[in-house]
């Protein structure tokens, strides 16, 4: 594997693979005084983000800096993207400039692929890794929630998976609902027929506009936030009816199964998509999440800077 662009890159034993080293380095960093391997010693590691993000930029930070490589990141705001140099001229200034990774934020759909093609015009270019593009995918994030999917249910094979809200503008879903079906899960999508993209009859899934009938049996519903950012100042429905229909509430909650788990990838509206309350529930897996993705990110940075021949965690 050279790049991490899509869920499209990954089959289920290379999926499982990744999620298993990712549990080795969380086992191997388990009550240690000085969370440092030398995995990536010399190695640099570059995030590009040219949109805001809490969770994926810091557990790349994390993720590099556990393992020893020098991180740098780069923010569009304050880079010379500011003065008007374009994506090409910035991607292979960071090239330049020593990348070993690449990992890219952006809101055009197929950013990272592009910075894969420029990067690599002249030869071997950084590995670069999708940390989201527009609204087409966000792979990392998929493989964190299938880590802790699997963390907590156990196997994915048959698991009934609710993917609910704004698919329409979610890379989290598209890369989800495709990882899932890959890993041998039925996802189901719960949307208003508004917030579905065109293209949703393709996708290996079931489709739902009704919530309360779709809760019991699930194993698992993750609530996706509400993304009013790429919706050009419309809404609609609007987001009282919206929370009211979609919402995952208190009384919502308890149309699961005992057992079901709630995952949201974050940031999440509280209140709007998901309930105070629910949000802090302990069936709610966002903090699980979270730590998930900085092991899940050194499994990947692992994978693309030093292959699979070698143990990561030694
Ligand atoms: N889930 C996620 O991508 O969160 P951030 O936007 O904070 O990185």
């Amino acid at each position: 594997m050279r790049h991490l662009l899509s869920v499209d890159d990954l089959d289920a034993a290379t999926a499982h693979g990744l999620l298993d080293e990712a549990e080795r380095f969380e086992q191997a960093l388990l009550g240690r005084e000085v969370r440092k391997l030398p995995t990536l010693r010399g190695r640099t590691v570059m995030t590009l983000f040219y949109e805001n993000s809490t969770r994926t930029r810091v557990s790349f930070e994390v993720a590099g800096k556990w393992m020893s490589a020098d991180v740098i990141n780069v923010s569009a705001s304050s880079s010379s993207a500011g003065k008007g140099e374009s994506l090409r001229d910035t991607a292979k200034t960071l090239r330049a400039a020593g990348a070993d990774a690449l990992i890219v934020r952006h809101p055009a759909s197929g950013a990272a692929h592009q910075i894969a093609r420029w990067t690599s015009e002249d030869g071997d270019g950084p590995a670069v890794i999708n940390a989201g593009d527009g609204t087409h995918e966000h792979p990392t994030q998929a493989l964190l929630d299938a880590l802790t999917l699997r963390q907590r249910l156990g196997s994915l094979e048959g698991r009934r998976i609710a993917i609910v809200g704004d698919i329409l503008h979610s890379r989290v879903a598209r890369s989800n609902a495709h990882l899932l079906a890959t890993l041998g899960a039925q996802v189901v999508l719960v949307a208003p027929p508004t917030l579905l993209p065109v293209g949703v009859s393709g996708w290996p899934v079931e489709v739902s506009h009704h919530l309360d009938a779709t809760l019991p049996g699930v194993d698992a519903v993750m609530v996706l936030r509400v993304q009013a950012e790429r919706m050009n100042g419309g809404f609609f429905p609007s987001a009282r009816e919206y929370s009211i229909r979609y919402g995952l509430s208190e009384r919502r909650l308890a149309l699961l199964d005992d057992d079901a788990i709630v995952l949201h990838p974050g940031p999440m509206l509280r209140g709007m998509e998901i309930g105070f309350s629910v949000a802090d529930s302990p069936r709610a897996t966002v903090l699980q999440q979270v730590s998930n993705g900085v092991h899940m990110r050194m499994a990947v940075l692992f994978r693309l800077l030093v292959g699979t021949d070698e143990e990561g965690v030694s």
